[in-house]
């Protein structure tokens, strides 16, 4: 490739607003990793879940987030996973997508122990290098000097009917209204917790994702990203 890229790009934005569609596509474009961050919250969400058995007690959830080992790895089978997820070993790719995990990962999210554990290794990655990196406090936390920082957000409803048709497509159940009302809880939790909440940075590039395909916003970042290089 001749043409020069920003090395780190960060992107944020709530749930379902296709930061992993568009990072992935990204990523394949400038033979960059892709690291999806979301992965690693749920991964702790669903070991609490499995181990405590609860998440309500952050001292436990904190202890257990700072000794778990979490590997995210390419993708060893074809079954439409963007990465390999795994806890101590176990490969819980399509675990940590479960209703229950979506229900909890907002509330462990925001235990500040949790996050300090988390974004540790995050940086540890991100600043690596040609790298695209997915979540919610990439570009205001984890990796504040990122050369390009997206947000990217859709409506609520426009979310939630995605989130819908992937349920579907998996061959899940799935309730239109039950997930709208859960992507406003999890939004809502996101974006008013004290510790990194959901918010642009203010030198992001903010993108609505509504009305446009996930290959229109990859050429426009592609285009943001070729002036700022
Ligand atoms: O895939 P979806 O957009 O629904 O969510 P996700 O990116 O997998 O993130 C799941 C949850 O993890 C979010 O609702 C946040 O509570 C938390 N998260 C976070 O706090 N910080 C990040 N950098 C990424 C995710």
């Amino acid at each position: 490739m001749d043409k020069k890229y920003p090395s780190i790009i960060a992107i944020d934005g709530p749930a379902a607003s296709g930061k992993s569609t568009v990072g992935v596509l990204l990523a394949k474009k400038l033979d960059y990793l892709f690291f999806d961050t979301g992965n690693m919250y749920r991964a702790v969400t669903w070991a609490a879940l499995k181990r405590l058995k609860r998440v309500d007690n952050e001292a436990d959830v904190t202890h257990l987030a700072e000794t778990v080992q979490i590997d995210v790895q390419p993708p060893s089978v074809e079954d439409g996973r963007l990465a390999d997820v795994l806890v101590d070993g176990e490969d819980i790719t399509w675990q940590i997508r479960s209703p229950e995990v979506d229900a909890n990962v907002s509330q462990v999210s925001a235990y500040p122990g949790v996050r300090d554990a988390m974004t540790y290794q995050q940086r540890r990655i991100g600043n690596r290098g040609r790298v695209v990196m997915v979540g919610r406090d990439i570009g205001t936390v984890v990796l504040p000097d990122a050369e390009l920082k997206i947000y990217l957000d859709a409506s609520v409803e426009e979310r939630a009917r995605r989130r819908y048709e992937e349920l579907v497509r998996r061959g899940e159940t799935a309730d239109y209204e039950k997930i709208l009302k859960a992507m406003k809880k999890r939004d809502q939790i996101d974006s008013t917790r004290a510790v990194a909440p959901l918010r642009p940075a203010s030198d992001a590039v903010q993108i609505c994702s509504d009305r446009i395909s996930a290959e229109q916003v990859v050429d426009q970042i592609l285009r943001i990203a070729e002036k700022i290089a």
